[in-house]
């Protein structure tokens, strides 16, 4: 079926006449997109049918060698470099991944923050157990996952000797450049290259994702399918026939109506994580300038009795995204009750999805009723071929919506802020000059 984005809730809100005033926008930001102007920044367009078929087969040879020699493997590294092969294993397992009765080794994030408790927690995890390590920075220089690649490359070092540890180290990073590719020609890791013109961002679909991704056993030539079919799908510059380009226009026009917050959400928790990755797609893309919706997310039923009543009765600032599977992978049935003692028995014989799926249009209806645009952007199952669609759908969707906005969608100039203050404030070389400044403003 592939990714598709359904507008029927969207009527009220949005007029044919704002489709129409907007098409010529959406003309001139495809146009962009394939002028070249990006050319150093958009590999990931064609990388479904472009990508180094050597590399992809390495991936999946080291990934059996996880599988074999390992039950852990710690995957290092931040945003881009971090999001999607989580995003990605959640979706298509659970959220519960690790606790699954499994013959695929349990997969811990780390590098994603400086909690030393959360370092510490994974380190105990991994002190009886077999471990592989992939640390993942495109830079090589990020700090999060450089202090954590130094605690856990220790570690591994102190568990296996340093020959064993190599053959457990494996590292994702530029092709020519960074600290981390100078430590891994250094030490002799395997060593995988992120594309000069994938961001960090749009880059799950290369081995930044991939491996990790096949080492919890799912099939990476099938995402790589479906995001194929979801390039040939989204190809055309039409609103009529290109969901991926209606859903960029959409989100201009609400945003322009006064909408400045989406809301993407999902009635399944394993897409939690993919809302995440999501949010900083969109957030770093388009947060630019003073400008942006501010990329938002829920996991309903659950935040429906945490922030339900803002979203249908408080400040009408937001619209919502529902990302709907439409097959769910079980059936449980609510089964019948002799006395009835919890009043359910009307609900008796009806599978729980139907329950989620009547709870899904009660909620659009009521929000609808609120004042809150709803859209739907809808996938068949959490299978790979549709993760791929999906990832795909989002990442052309983003760069097109974000054109039509007016800014650059693929750098990011303002993380570097706290970044600076940090080195700053823990006086690495160079920074004297800001540190002085910051100390008669720090915070107690
Ligand atoms: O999308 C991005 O570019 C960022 O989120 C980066 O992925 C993140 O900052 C990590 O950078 P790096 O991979 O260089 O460590």
């Amino acid at each position: 079926m592939g990714t598709e984005f359904d507008t029927k809730y969207l009527s009220g809100f949005i007029e044919d006449e704002d489709l129409n005033g907007i098409e010529s926008e959406v003309k001139s930001a495809h146009d962009i997109l394939y002028s070249g102007t990006f050319r150093s920044a958009t590999g990931w367009l064609d990388l479904p049918e472009n990508y180094d078929i050597n590399e992809f087969n390495r991936v999946k040879q080291c990934a059996d060698k996880i599988r074999n020699d390992s039950d852990i493997l710690i995957v290092i590294g931040i945003g881009g470099s971090y999001l999607g092969a989580r995003a990605a294993i959640e979706f298509l397992h659970s959220s519960n991944y690790n606790f699954l009765g499994k013959d695929t080794p349990n997969i811990f994030f780390a590098g994603n923050n400086m909690s030393s408790s959360y370092i510490g927690e994974i380190l105990d995890m991994c002190k009886d157990k077999d471990v592989s390590l992939n640390v993942v920075s495109k830079s090589g220089t990020t700090t999060e996952p450089a202090i954590a690649f130094r605690i856990f490359k220790n570690f591994m070092e102190d568990k296996y000797g340093k020959a064993e540890a190599k053959n457990r180290i494996y590292c994702t990073t530029d092709k020519n450049k960074g600290k981390l590719k100078e430590l891994a020609i250094k030490e002799g890791y395997e060593i995988f290259a992120i594309p000069d013109d994938i961001g960090g961002r749009f880059s799950v679909l290369s081995s930044v994702g991939l491996l990790p991704i096949a080492v919890s056993g799912a099939d990476i030539d099938r995402i790589m399918f479906g995001a194929l079919k979801a390039r040939n799908q989204f190809m055309k510059c039409s609103l009529e026939e290109n969901d991926c380009y209606k859903y960029a226009a959409v989100r201009n026009i609400l945003y322009r109506k006064g909408k400045s917050i989406e809301i993407l959400t999902a009635y399944e928790p394993r897409l939690s994580i993919f809302l995440e990755w999501w949010k900083q797609l969109y957030g770093e893309s388009e947060g630019k300038n003073h400008k942006g919706l501010f990329p938002a997310s829920a996991i309903f039923t659950t935040d429906l009795h945490s922030m339900g009543q803002f979203i249908q009765d408080g400040s009408r600032i937001m619209f919502e995204t529902n990302l709907i599977i439409k097959n769910s992978r079980s059936h449980i049935v609510i089964s019948k009750d002799k006395n009835d003692s919890d009043g359910l028995n009307y609900m008796s014989g009806k599978t729980l999805e139907q329950v989620n799926r009547t709870a899904f249009k009660a909620t659009v209806l009521a929000h609808c009723d609120g004042g809150v645009p709803n859209g739907i952007v809808r996938i068949k199952d959490s299978s790979e071929e549709e993760l791929g669609s999906l990832i795909y759908f989002f990442e052309k969707s983003c760069a097109i919506s974000g054109l039509i906005l007016g800014v650059n969608p693929f750098n990011q100039p303002g993380v570097e802020a706290y970044k600076n203050n940090m080195f700053a404030l823990l006086e690495r070389p160079g920074y004297e000059g800001l540190k002085n400044k910051l100390c008669g403003n720090l915070p107690v």
